[in-house]
């Protein structure tokens, strides 16, 4: 009764006015309220959160920082990893490729895509080919992709998120629009789809991940330990003293899983883009799960055809006559997971001999030189093209492209023979 004696008097005083002081008020509310969108516009930068987020199935995140007092040299080793830089908040630091004071540029066919740097913060501004005007203008807000390829740039327009025109490519050290874009402005809504495997965590405003519109605050950048074992607050407690004797460690002793299930733990991000969520959403998973039950791959059965970007080194291993005739051989036979180990070939081929001891014995064709066997990798894993990572240095030049290694380990008649050749 208050409220609506209240509205009534309001509703006197404004019949008093005339209209030249309602014109007045309104545009004192426009100014007002533009102000206040500006200046909250400019503080919305993307930050990472002081504070940890909380995984939908309500275990808590830890951080990496606080496992470094009992599991120092695995921290120390993960930190140079491209799995821990493949995505941080963009910066000076972390983006590829010069900026050096002037603006890159990409041509498209309705436009012109340009990357600057102004102050602390970079942007991708695209102008009108035909009038210059002036399209969109947008932050870097997150990179993705360490770099060994390339990086991608998230923008956020409220909570919404978004990937950018522009992409970095690495093996020309410049500029280009993105893999799978079309040649004209466009703009991708990102979705759990793309960031579930650059991330640790991101929470949806949906509950199956299918939105672009995320919690800010709780975004953990880079694929971190807990990415890999799971929320582990639970198990920092249980060690420092913080929780009764009688509770559970809950961390999952990796090695003692079946090798599928310990394969599944890569799995989820190594066997191409695995767009069918069957159950909940993808940081659903947890070490130790089985993933079929999770997610399938579209690409199932056909792993050849997801030789690419995304690689699909499941599908490649699981063909190979290594792993079909071995019970043991997994991801982790040949990589580290806390190490970066990119090009240490020695290690690579010393994983080989583990299994094929005298290699000389396997080796009678006269077609190649077989004096020299170090390389295995070299000829059993050959590097192959890729179809997308591709690129045209100079108008009617042939196409560039990144080579990518293959994960069915066989024999290459045609790439032995070839590299001879070199
Ligand atoms: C206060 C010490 C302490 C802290 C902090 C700690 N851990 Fe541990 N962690 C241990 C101890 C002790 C073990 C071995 C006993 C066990 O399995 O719980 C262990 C074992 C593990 C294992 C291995 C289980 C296996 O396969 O043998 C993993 C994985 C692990 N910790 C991950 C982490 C992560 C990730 C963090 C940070 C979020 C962390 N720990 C923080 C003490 C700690
Ligand atoms: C299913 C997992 C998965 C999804 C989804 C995915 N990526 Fe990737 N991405 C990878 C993996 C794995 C690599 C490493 C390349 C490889 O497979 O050998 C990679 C590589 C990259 C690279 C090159 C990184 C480098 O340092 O060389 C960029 C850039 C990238 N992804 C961007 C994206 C963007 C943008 C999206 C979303 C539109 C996306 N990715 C979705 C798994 C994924
Ligand atoms: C890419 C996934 C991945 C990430 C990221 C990761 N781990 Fe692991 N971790 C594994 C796997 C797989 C094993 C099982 C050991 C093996 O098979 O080599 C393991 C084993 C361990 C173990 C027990 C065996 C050992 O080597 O002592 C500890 C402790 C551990 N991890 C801690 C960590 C910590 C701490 C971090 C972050 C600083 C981390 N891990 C990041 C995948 C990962
Ligand atoms: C959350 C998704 C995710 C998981 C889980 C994951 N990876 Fe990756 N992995 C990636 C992405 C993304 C990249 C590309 C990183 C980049 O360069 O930006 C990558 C890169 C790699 C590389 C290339 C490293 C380099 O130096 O370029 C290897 C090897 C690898 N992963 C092996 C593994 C193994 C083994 C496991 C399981 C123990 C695993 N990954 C688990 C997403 C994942
Ligand atoms: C865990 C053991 C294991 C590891 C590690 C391993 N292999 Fe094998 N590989 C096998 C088995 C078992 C076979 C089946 C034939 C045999 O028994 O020799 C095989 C078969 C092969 C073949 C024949 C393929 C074909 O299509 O006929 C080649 C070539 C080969 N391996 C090369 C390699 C190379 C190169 C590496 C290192 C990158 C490697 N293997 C690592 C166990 C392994
Ligand atoms: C028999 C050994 C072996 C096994 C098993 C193996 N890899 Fe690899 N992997 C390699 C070698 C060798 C390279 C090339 C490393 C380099 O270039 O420095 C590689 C490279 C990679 C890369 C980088 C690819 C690129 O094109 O840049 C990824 C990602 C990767 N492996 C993931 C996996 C995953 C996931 C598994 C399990 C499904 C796996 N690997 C199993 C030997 C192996
Ligand atoms: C110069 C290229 C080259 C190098 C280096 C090389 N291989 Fe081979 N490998 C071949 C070819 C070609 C064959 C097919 C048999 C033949 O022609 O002798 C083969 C055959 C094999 C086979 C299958 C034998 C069979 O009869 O099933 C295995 C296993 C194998 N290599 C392992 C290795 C290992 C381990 C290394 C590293 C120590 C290695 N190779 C180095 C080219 C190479």
């Amino acid at each position: 009764m208050v409220a609506f004696s209240t509205n009534l008097e309001f509703a006197h005083v404004f019949s008093r006015l005339n209209k030249s002081t309602y014109i007045l008020i309104f545009v004192a509310i426009l100014v007002v309220a533009g102000v206040f969108y500006f200046n909250q516009e400019k503080e919305e930068y993307f930050t990472v959160s002081e504070s940890l987020p909380i995984h939908y199935n309500g275990e808590h995140f830890a951080g990496s920082e606080t496992c470094i007092a009992c599991h120092q040299d695995i921290y120390q080793s993960h930190i140079q990893t491209a799995h821990y830089n493949t995505s941080a908040v963009a910066s000076v630091e972390t983006l590829k490729g010069s900026f050096n004071g002037s603006a890159q540029e990409v041509e498209l066919i309705d436009g012109k895509a340009q990357i600057l740097q102004e102050g602390d913060g970079f942007y991708q501004t695209i102008h009108s080919k035909t009038t210059d005007k002036l399209l969109d203008r947008s932050r870097l807000d997150i990179v993705v992709g360490s770099g060994v390829k390339g990086q991608s740039y998230l923008t956020f327009k409220g909570d919404s998120l978004y990937q950018l025109q522009v992409s970095y490519f690495t093996l020309i050290d410049d500029f280009i629009n993105s893999p799978g874009y079309p040649n004209y402005k466009y703009t991708r809504a990102v979705t759990d789809n793309c960031v579930k495997c650059h991330v640790t965590f991101a929470k949806n405003e949906d509950p199956k991940g299918i939105s672009n519109v995320y919690d800010r605050e709780s975004f953990m950048l880079g694929i971190d330990c807990e990415r890999c074992h799971g929320p582990l607050q639970k198990h920092v407690d249980f060690n420092t003293g913080n929780l009764n004797s009688t509770s559970i460690d809950p961390v999952v002793l990796i090695d003692s899983l079946s090798r599928q299930l310990q394969m599944d733990n890569c799995v989820q991000c190594h066997s191409g883009l695995r767009a069918i969520q069957i159950k909940e959403n993808p940081f659903s998973f947890m070490v130790g799960d089985q993933l079929d039950t999770y997610a399938k791959n579209y690409n199932f059965g056909r792993p050849q055809a997801e030789l690419d970007v995304h690689g699909n080194q499941y599908g490649l291993l699981k063909s190979s006559e290594c792993f079909k005739n071995s019970e043991t051989l997994s991801c982790t036979t040949c990589h580290d997971p806390h190490k970066k180990q990119r090009g240490d070939y020695d290690h690579f081929n010393s994983k080989c001999i583990e299994c094929h001891a005298a290699p000389k014995n396997l080796h009678n064709n006269s077609g190649f030189d077989a004096a020299n066997l170090t390389d295995c990798i070299g000829c059993h894993m050959p590097l192959f093209p890729s179809q997308t990572m591709k690129v045209k240095l100079e108008e009617n030049a042939e196409e560039t492209s990144v080579d990518i290694r293959t994960h069915l380990i066989g024999i290459y008649m045609d790439q032995v023979l070839q590299n001879g050749k070199e």
